[in-house]
């Protein structure tokens, strides 16, 4: 039988929605914490005992419908040999950010021998999971790796990174290219370990304007989608502050389009295509309101999900804040799980 996730994110029926968080795994588990102590964040990434085990604890903890693998976007940019570090607090921070025209033709590739451990971790995750609860794979999408790389960490304006896209938007566009081969070779090798979907994130995406976008971002996310379509795969494309992206971000080639909490999903629906799926947008900060206003908002959004004509994966519209109380979320996916199923008549 196909699983309640795989089915909605195709637009086929289900007999209740599903649900997984982004950050599902990470800091809001106490078990999580105990056994990063001691381990960079990184290093963590790069040991598939530890990220099994991590990735495995939210779906026992939580009753999840998926497991999202335990890695990070800037895996691959170390796997390739990017001096990249990530600071507690802060996120991603690139020792020598890429800037020229030289340093993007310097940047290197990354090859599936590159991550012989990512098929390892995988492999162990698929091998306890067994058929029931599928695996997704992801990779960030190449313009918020971009901004990672040309800014050199985090940052709140993308100054840098939308002067060089405006400036010389050949080298941006080279380097982008770039990136966008280094996600898809990330992602394949997950669903050739055994992934069963996958989400692109373009974290950043929100900050620029669609036109901007469109000329300069969407092509290198759709070929991330094109060259993995041969898995054939559903898959989710995600972004932050995407109100006014999502018909564009809808036409780069995902089967489900993620929706972040600002945006009402029944507008989102309007800006995809046709009988693609939507999936989110439970604003992450609820989680932490009483349950009598947080269940009310949760059964209300999955009302909504479910009136869209279209599939629907019920998540956050961002990733679980770090201090979320762990026992909040499995109360969620059981409140999901059965008001849907009582309206699907199941
Ligand atoms: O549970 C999951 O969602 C899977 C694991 C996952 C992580 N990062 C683990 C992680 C996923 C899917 C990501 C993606 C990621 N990483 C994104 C895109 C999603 C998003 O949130 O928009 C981005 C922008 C990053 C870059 C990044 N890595 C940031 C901003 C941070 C937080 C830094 C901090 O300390 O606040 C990280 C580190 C990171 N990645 C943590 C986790 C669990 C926290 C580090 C820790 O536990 O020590």
């Amino acid at each position: 039988m196909t699983s309640p996730l795989l089915a909605a994110l195709r637009s086929e029926p289900v007999s209740h929605t599903p649900v997984w968080f982004m950050r599902q795994a990470g800091r809001s588990l106490p078990e999580y914490r105990k056994l990063r102590e001691g381990t960079q964040m990184l290093d963590a990434c790069r040991n598939p005992e530890m990220v099994s085990e991590i990735t495995l604890q939210p779906v026992r903890r939580h009753n999840v419908d998926a497991a999202i693998f335990f890695s990070d976007i800037v895996v691959p940019l170390q796997a390739a040999g990017v001096d990249v570090e990530i600071v507690p607090g802060v996120g991603p921070v690139i020792a020598s950010p890429v800037r020229s025209r030289a340093d993007i033709d310097a940047l290197p590739g990354l090859e599936a021998s590159d991550i012989p451990d990512i098929t390892e971790s995988i492999q162990r995750v698929t091998a306890e999971l067994g058929d029931a609860t599928p695996v997704i794979g992801f990779a960030g999408a190449p313009f918020t790796l971009a901004s990672y790389l040309i800014e050199g960490g985090p940052s709140k304006n993308h100054e840098k990174t939308k002067s060089l896209m405006v400036s010389d938007p050949e080298a941006f566009s080279t380097l982008l290219g770039k990136l966008a081969r280094m996600s898809a070779t990330f992602i394949d090798v997950q669903l050739g370990a055994g992934a069963k979907a996958f989400q692109l994130f373009d974290s950043w995406a929100g900050y620029l304007c669609r036109e901007d976008y469109e000329n300069h971002v969407l092509e290198h996310s759709t070929a991330v989608f094109d060259a993995l379509s041969g898995h054939d795969v559903p898959s989710i494309h995600f972004g932050v502050q995407t109100g006014e992206l999502l018909g564009s971000m809808a036409q780069a080639g995902s089967t489900t389009v993620g929706v972040d909490f600002r945006v009402d999903l029944a507008d989102a629906a309007t800006r995809v295509k046709p009988g693609q799926a939507l999936q989110g947008n439970l604003d992450p900060a609820l989680l932490f309101a009483p349950w009598e206003a947080l269940s009310a908002r949760v059964e209300a959004i999955v009302r909504k999900g479910l009136e869209l004509d279209r599939g629907f994966v019920f998540n956050l519209g961002h990733g679980v804040l770090p201090d979320t109380d762990p026992e909040v979320p499995g109360r969620v996916v059981d409140l999901v799980h059965r008001v849907s199923a009582e309206i699907l008549g199941n």
